[in-house]
């Protein structure tokens, strides 16, 4: 089986729905015909001021929600990042062959430091791509499934896994990105034309998988729309319809043309009813199994243990080499 790697950041309570159909959605499918890894990147997370307490917690409830969803502990290799060592190991490896421009260039890293400011920016925000760039290389991975967000970053690794190959010789499997062109990108309910994010400033348009199902079918009625009043997909001039319709076709498994049909010359009140239904039925299981994994931390936490063993012993394998191969003395 071929190896597939992707995480998350243990960024907030709970996971958005972009998380979950982005990235979770296509990630329990895969998790059937793939070699898969999954884990909680929690060191990432340390690039944003955090509360320690906290951070643990988000860290457990993340798991728990990749479980919740349909995540595989036995079929899969769930784990936390920072239990598996070799990563920030690479990570400082990969930072000597990456070249300071080159970080520069990273959308994400601009965009964030814009936002906190470059006082207020660590140099951990900054190299954040090379640490992901050690998650994926070593585990000598072939496919990297995320929403487009994160391409940049997949690119900015093949780039390294190529350079550190043409030096050194090969280590490293080149990765390709795996991209679901259709639901890559969920736009925020209430500002259709920005990303959803785990870390956006008002959670007025965001629709937590965690959340109290009245609470999420609130939203949806209250969604931004447009005044034309036909449930018809266009992505310019009705942004927040036609991701409200994404949003319904990506968890129905249905086409939106279809759905164009079934709510022609009906309004946008019944649209938002229907989806708000479809999205209370599909969240309620996975929040009920999330908040019973969460019942018992202990139990949870021998899983993730168990798992960031098999994790390491892959990981360790390669970082080893690497060590070799670069010009390390190693202790005998
Ligand atoms: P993160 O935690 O921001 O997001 C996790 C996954 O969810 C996808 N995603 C979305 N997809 C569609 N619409 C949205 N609005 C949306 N928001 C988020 C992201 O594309 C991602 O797939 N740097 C990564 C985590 C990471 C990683 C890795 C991923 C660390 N190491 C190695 C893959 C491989 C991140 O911050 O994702």
């Amino acid at each position: 089986k071929a190896r597939l790697y992707s995480g998350m950041q243990p960024s907030a309570d709970s996971l958005q729905i972009g998380n979950y159909i982005g990235a979770l959605l296509q990630w329990r499918d895969l998790q059937e015909s793939y070699d898969a890894f999954f884990s909680v990147v929690d060191l990432h997370a340390l690039t944003v001021p955090n509360d320690p307490a906290e951070l643990r917690e988000k860290t457990r409830r993340t798991a728990a929600q990749y479980i919740a969803a349909g995540i595989e502990p036995s079929k899969s290799t769930l784990y936390v990042q920072s239990h598996v060592s070799a990563h920030a190991e690479l990570a400082w490896i990969l930072s000597t062959i990456t070249g300071f421009g080159e970080a520069g260039r990273m959308t994400q890293f601009k965009d964030k430091s814009s936002r906190y400011g470059a006082e207020a920016s660590s140099v951990g925000l900054f190299t954040y791509p090379v640490l992901m760039a050690a998650d994926i290389l070593l585990y000598q991975t072939a496919i990297v499934p995320v929403g487009d967000d994160q391409k940049q970053h997949v690119e900015l690794t093949r780039d390294l896994a190529e350079r550190f190959n043409a030096r050194y010789g090969d280590t490293f499997r080149v990765p390709v990105p795996m991209i679901q062109q259709d639901t890559a990108r969920i736009y925020d309910l209430q500002n259709p034309t920005s990303k959803m994010s785990k870390s956006a400033e008002s959670t007025a348009g965001v629709l937590w998988l965690l959340d109290d199902p009245s609470a999420s079918a609130k939203k949806i009625m209250r969604a931004v729309t447009d005044s034309e009043g036909v449930v018809r997909y266009d992505r310019n001039a009705k942004p927040g319809v036609s991701n409200l319709l994404v949003i319904y076709a990506a968890l129905t498994g249905r086409q939106i043309p279809s759905l164009e049909d079934e709510y022609a010359g009906r309004g946008y009140g019944d649209f938002k009813k229907g989806l708000a239904e479809v999205v209370v039925n599909e969240f309620g299981p996975v929040r009920e199994r999330a908040l019973e994994l969460l019942a018992d931390p202990a139990e949870l936490d021998r899983v993730l243990a168990k798992n960031a063993d098999h994790a390491a012993s892959v990981a360790e394998e390669t970082l080893s080499t690497v060590y070799d191969r670069i010009g390390l003395l190693r202790r005998r």
